[in-house]
């Protein structure tokens, strides 16, 4: 089955690289999975993640090998096999994917690099220019602007290959955030709950396609919080984390209250989640994804002033910009082989930037909805100090309930984060089949 999927996955790739180098006047071009970075001044790489184009076709790890995507030719995989003792290099055996490949093996990295094509206009693609420019490829033939572009727009189209896999990444990421919830029911610190979530997803934190954020109360309203305290018995729990397959990760947030929390911010939690299911139900084929991101800012409006965080709320409260304070962040953004995947403000394969609106400077989403596109639907609400100091100063600060803000402060933030699937006749929400909750 997986055979299958994969087959049709790289037969789609090379007719797309066929059609995009064609565009661009290439014979080919040569894809490098990447180079180690090094610490300065010491002898430790950082965790190594390949060229995201090079994982697009080979679910393969490692640095230094080379794909040959030559037009009419069955792609070659120039593999970088090592001897050497100090790591572990286990041989390649016979992975479901290795036959779409003429593969060859070079015992270092500078025979694979020798095995590079030295007739024809080829193009090259990755972080190692200086070795492209070795190898004879002309300043234009690196990293060409023209032919990302096109390779950019085309990974926003999911394969049902890498549906599968992003499938995979939700099943796994969900068994974590049952077994962090029922951390969190039982009173564990942001370490404890981060611990049973990689645990339960039974994987390293290098193999997270991001740093969990496990945030206990006040320190979810820090949007990128990466801290882990060891303090128990939290009120509010938001985690965001995914967790990977076969290079494709999922991106999933919970919000999750005990009964110690303020009433009116549990009330709020279950108001999000509202709407964050019926801003799900919206996407399909042909709706701007803007729409939906200012959709969310009325949402959020709605749920402040019922709950009496604002005194107004609807379209009126988002044009005077009472929402972005407490939800300074984009929808969602595209998914795949990176957490924030390419191409989402890209405005047609050739290229060229569709950019937000300026008062949504964070919204990483601003093509038009299409099948086979997967991305994240993720509106929150946040008591984030240092905008809230800047609300209480402005012409607005009269359409606030500040007692309110001050008790609704310490617990933080609220997201509610899905990952979906655009289908021709609407889309799978592939979160909410493996977490309901
Ligand atoms: N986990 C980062 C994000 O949701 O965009
Ligand atoms: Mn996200
Ligand atoms: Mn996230």
């Amino acid at each position: 089955m997986l055979d299958a999927l994969y087959r049709d996955h790289v037969a789609t790739l090379v007719a797309r690289a066929e059609k995009a180098l064609a565009a661009c006047g290439f014979d080919g071009m040569v894809i490098s999975s990447g180079k180690p970075f090094t610490y300065y001044a010491d002898d430790q790489d950082a965790p190594f993640r390949r060229v995201p184009h090079f994982a697009h076709w080979v679910p393969m790890g490692g640095p230094s090998h080379l794909l040959v995507v030559k037009r009419g030719e069955k792609p070659r995989l120039v593999r970088h096999a090592p001897e050497d003792y100090w790591y572990e290099q286990a041989p390649l055996g016979a992975p479901f994917w290795a036959s779409a490949y003429d593969v060859v093996e070079c015992g270092s990295a500078s025979r694979v690099w020798a095995t590079y094509p030295k007739s024809g206009n080829f193009a090259y693609v990755g972080d190692e220019p200086e070795s492209a420019r070795a190898a004879g490829t002309s300043a234009e033939g690196i990293n060409p602007k023209a032919l990302i572009a096109r390779l950019d727009w085309d990974r926003s189209f999911k394969t049902p290959y890498e549906v599968a896999c992003l499938e995979a990444a939700t099943a796994r990421a969900a068994d974590g955030h049952r077994a962090a919830r029922a951390a969190f029911r039982r009173g564990a610190s942001e370490l404890e709950i981060h611990h049973a979530y990689v645990a339960a997803c039974a994987c390293t934190d290098a193999e997270l396609p991001y740093g969990s954020i496990v945030a206990l109360d006040d320190k979810g309203a820090i949007l990128h919080y990466e801290g882990k305290r060891t303090d128990r018995n939290g009120k509010v729990l938001l985690i965001d984390a995914g967790a990977m397959c076969r290079g494709y990760g999922s991106d999933i947030t919970r919000t999750w209250c005990t009964s110690e929390a303020h009433p009116v911010f549990r009330s709020m939690v279950d108001a999000l989640d509202g709407l964050q299911r019926r801003l799900c139900d919206a996407v399909k084929p042909g709706i701007p994804y803007l729409d939906l991101h200012l959709a969310a800012h009325v949402g959020i409006a709605d749920i402040l002033s019922s709950h009496g965080v604002l005194k107004r709320g609807g379209a009126e409260a988002v044009a005077s910009g009472l929402t972005r304070p407490f939800y300074p962040h984009g929808l969602g953004h595209f998914l795949g082989i990176q957490v924030h995947d390419v191409s989402g403000r890209q405005a047609a394969p050739e290229g060229g930037i569709k950019p937000p609106p300026a008062e949504h400077p964070y919204l990483r989403t601003t093509r038009t909805i299409e099948t086979g596109q997967v991305f994240t639907i993720e509106p929150g609400i946040y008591f984030i100090p240092m905008l809230l100091r800047d609300l209480k100063a402005s012409a607005h600060a009269n359409d606030v309930d500040w007692t309110l803000v001050d008790a609704l402060t310490p617990m933080g933030g609220i997201r509610i984060e899905d990952n979906l699937l655009v289908t021709p006749s609407g889309h799978r929400n592939l979160t909410r089949e493996h977490l309901p909750e």
